[in-house]
């Protein structure tokens, strides 16, 4: 204010002078009465030059609107006339909730329908009274717990909850028979490996834990000799001699020892056959261990709707942040469904249909616990794990109390967040302990927090240097901390085994490892009793879910009312099960995958089984299309850019062909529909 009071005068002349010349008169009475004829003249020749160059900006603001692209230029040359009426004009529209006609119609004509058998719903987008689906099915009583929604709403209009306050049933709810996008594999045979284990022996799955590692990309789990990250570490180092690079791959093999058991994957930097010390050794037989899935893609980069996306095989809303915790989730979350096994089992005076050699699990209650040596407040994750239908969570709020059960002086947080993993340990201990105790079945949640920013281990962890150091820095800090963060959480994955063989539940307990943050990740469904396969599935952890269940059944760790439910179930979901063999294309149509990128409302990534392609659709201006073919470019290191599909589509075509760039047409339609698609389905306005 100081200065615009102070620039007053000079900036009214300079604007008389300029409209003055513009127009040819003089705004201001004030007329000196000292000019000279000469000095007049000067003047009207200055006037005259001050109009020219007056009426250049004037030409070249309007001619730069006219020519400049839309995109991502339209913040250039707004001037205040043009940007206050635009601020006027662009109201945006609010979102619709209504039926999106599906973009590739072609691929969902009458012809390709198909019609209900079994626990199948059958398959007719637009149909919906063609193909009566939506029954009551027979596991459905009268109070079904949270996140069944839709099958009450099948009677009343109006229901009370089992909490007894009165509900309306969501809008808009998930029915397969009407998702354009849903294959299914359920009609295929499981793989054959798995399939003759279980054949051959019991396999129980009485419990099943679920960990999510936080930023846990696929290249470090393990991770490889002569990968791209291993070539980066090496060229930190200038012109290294033998002796160097093998005292940094000697490193390099104690990075990730655990996931490499886990995985049956080799890092290839073992030579020595030198196992870290002190580490979890696997128990399993040899050739035993479950299955590695490769290809997997993360349902979104913002951890806890990834969360959704792994416990509750939904897609999250592509919208900025957790705005899950406000609305309905539209499936309902493994440990409802595990809630509705033991209502049934509630319900049910005689349970005598078990089958010969199960054990007593099947007629056991299930628990479900969340366990995370971090915060639980951030982005209300404590909200979303109660409405994901968690009996129990424990967060840093609760161990940090003086009172808490394991607490001792010393407790040491190592970033913003809390704790490391090791201080949930013998609260781990307990959980399990209680619910062989209980005679309950456990479905036990993790997730890892110390490989997030800022990257920090605890004090009596030995950090490591992988890259070169130059005089006293590290040319990749960060990227040498997030290294050891990751040998760090590697161990502690041990640990967590470790306890399943110490309390002897390990050859009954299916361990689901899964990556975030990150569009490549680990998958891992682990059992001593399984045999160790690599599975390669272009797909989403949306598939999660479906497998556990899926896995449930077929190793007969579930009643025979639970089966029923659970095959009911199993056709309700959209992904498909990862222990068949997965179908990239149905009919014409592909198998698409869709990951939200971080914070939610400004890019997809869009992607298809059927393809190597990959698409980063922009949801907000200021964002560009961004294409890569993985066939010959695994890294994205070369992606193809543009500001929209218009201009991305011929680029694309010029250097992959025309199958890519009609990809790409379809892609960008498919995401745009998926968007609107989620936020019906989440009942979002
Ligand atoms: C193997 O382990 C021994 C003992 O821990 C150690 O001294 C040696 O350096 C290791 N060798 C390699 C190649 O890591
Ligand atoms: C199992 O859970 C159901 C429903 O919550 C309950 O009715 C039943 O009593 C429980 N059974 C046991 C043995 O705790
Ligand atoms: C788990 O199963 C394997 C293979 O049958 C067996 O060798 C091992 O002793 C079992 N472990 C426990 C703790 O029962
Ligand atoms: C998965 O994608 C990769 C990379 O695009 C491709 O090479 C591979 O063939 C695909 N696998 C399957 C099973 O579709």
């Amino acid at each position: 204010m100081v200065l615009s009071w102070a620039c007053t005068t000079a900036i009214w002349v300079m604007a008389n002078s300029l409209f003055s010349s513009v127009f040819s008169t003089k705004f201001t009475e004030k007329i000196d009465e000292e000019l000279t004829l000469d000095r007049l003249q000067q003047n009207t020749r200055r006037q005259r030059v001050v109009r020219i160059w007056a009426l250049c900006a004037v030409a070249l603001t309007v001619g730069l609107r006219l020519v400049r692209p839309q995109v991502p230029y339209n913040h250039m040359s707004g001037a205040l006339p043009f940007t206050f009426f635009e601020a006027l004009r662009s109201k945006s529209k609010p979102d619709q909730l209504g039926d999106q006609d599906f973009p590739l119609s072609e691929l969902i004509g009458e012809e390709y329908w198909e019609a209900p058998h079994g626990h199948f719903k059958g398959w007719a987008p637009g149909g919906d009274d063609k193909i009566d689906t939506i029954g009551r099915p027979e596991w459905a009583s009268e109070f079904l717990p949270h996140g069944f929604q839709r099958w009450e709403s099948t009677l009343e209009s109006v229901y009370e909850t089992e909490e007894g306050h009165e509900q309306k049933p969501p809008k808009n709810y998930y029915k397969p028979a009407n998702d354009p996008l849903r294959i299914t594999n359920l009609n295929q045979n499981v793989v054959e490996p798995i399939a003759r284990a279980i054949k051959n022996h019991n396999v129980p799955i009485n419990h099943v834990f679920l960990v999510m590692m936080e930023s846990a990309r696929k290249d470090i789990f393990p991770i490889k000799a002569d990968s791209h990250l291993h070539h980066e570490i090496l060229s930190s180092y200038h012109n290294p001699d033998p002796a160097i690079i093998q005292l940094v791959n000697s490193k390099l093999s104690h990075l990730t020892p655990i996931a490499e058991q886990l995985t049956g994957e080799s890092s290839g930097f073992r030579s020595s056959g030198n196992r870290s010390e002190g580490l979890w050794k696997d128990t399993a037989e040899s050739g035993m261990g479950g299955i590695n899935v490769n290809g997997i893609l993360t349902g979104s980069s913002l951890s806890f709707k990834s969360a959704v996306m792994n416990h509750c095989g939904v897609g999250p809303i592509p919208v900025d942040f957790m705005d899950e915790v406000k609305a309905e989730i539209y499936q309902p979350c493994i440990m409802q469904v595990l809630d509705l096994f033991n209502q049934l089992k509630g319900d049910s005076t005689s349970s005598t249909g078990s089958r010969i050699g199960i054990n007593d699990a099947q007629h056991r209650n299930w628990t479900s616990v969340f366990l995370q040596s971090i915060t639980g407040l951030y982005d209300d994750q404590d909200v979303l794990n109660n409405q994901m239908g968690f009996k129990k969570a424990i967060y840093s709020e609760e161990i940090s109390r003086s009172s808490a059960k394991h607490y001792h002086p010393g407790m040491e947080e190592i970033n913003y967040f809390g704790y490391a993993e090791r201080e949930v340990y013998p609260y781990l201990k307990d959980i399990v302990n209680e619910a062989i105790e209980n005679k309950e079945r456990l479905f036990f949640s993790h997730f890892t927090s110390t490989t997030h920013h800022p990257w920090s281990t605890p004090a009596d962890f030995h950090d490591e240097q992988y890259f070169a150091v130059d005089g006293l820095m590290s040319n990749h800090e960060d990227m040498n901390n997030y290294l050891n963060t990751v040998r760090y959480v590697d161990g502690w994955l041990g640990d967590i085994l470790k306890v399943l063989d110490d309390t002897g539940i390990a050859n009954e307990t299916l361990v689901v490892l899964v990556g975030d943050h990150n569009f490549r990740i680990p998958l891992v469904f682990r059992h001593p009793l399984l045999p160790k396969i690599q599975i390669t599935a272009n797909a989403t952890s949306m598939s999660i879910v479906p497998t556990i269940l899926d896995l449930l059944v077929q190793t007969g760790s579930l009643d025979d009312k639970d089966s029923t439910a659970a095959l009911d179930l199993l056709n309700e979901y959209e992904g498909q099960s990862l222990i068949r063999p997965y179908q990239a294309t149905h009919n014409g149509r592909q198998a698409w995958n869709f990951g939200i990128i971080n914070a939610g409302g400004t890019m997809l990534s869009v992607g298809s089984a059927a393809v190597p392609y990959r698409l980063i659709l922009p949801l907000a201006e200021d964002f560009e299309f961004v294409f890569s073919n993985l066939d010959s470019d695994p890294d994205e290191l070369y992606p193809i850019r543009g500001w929209s599909a218009e201009e991305l589509i011929p680029r694309v075509r010029s250097r992959h062909g025309e199958q890519a760039a009609q990809w790409v047409n379809e892609a960008e339609k498919v995401g745009r529909w998926w968007v609107a698609e989620r936020k019906r389905l989440w009942n979002f306005e």
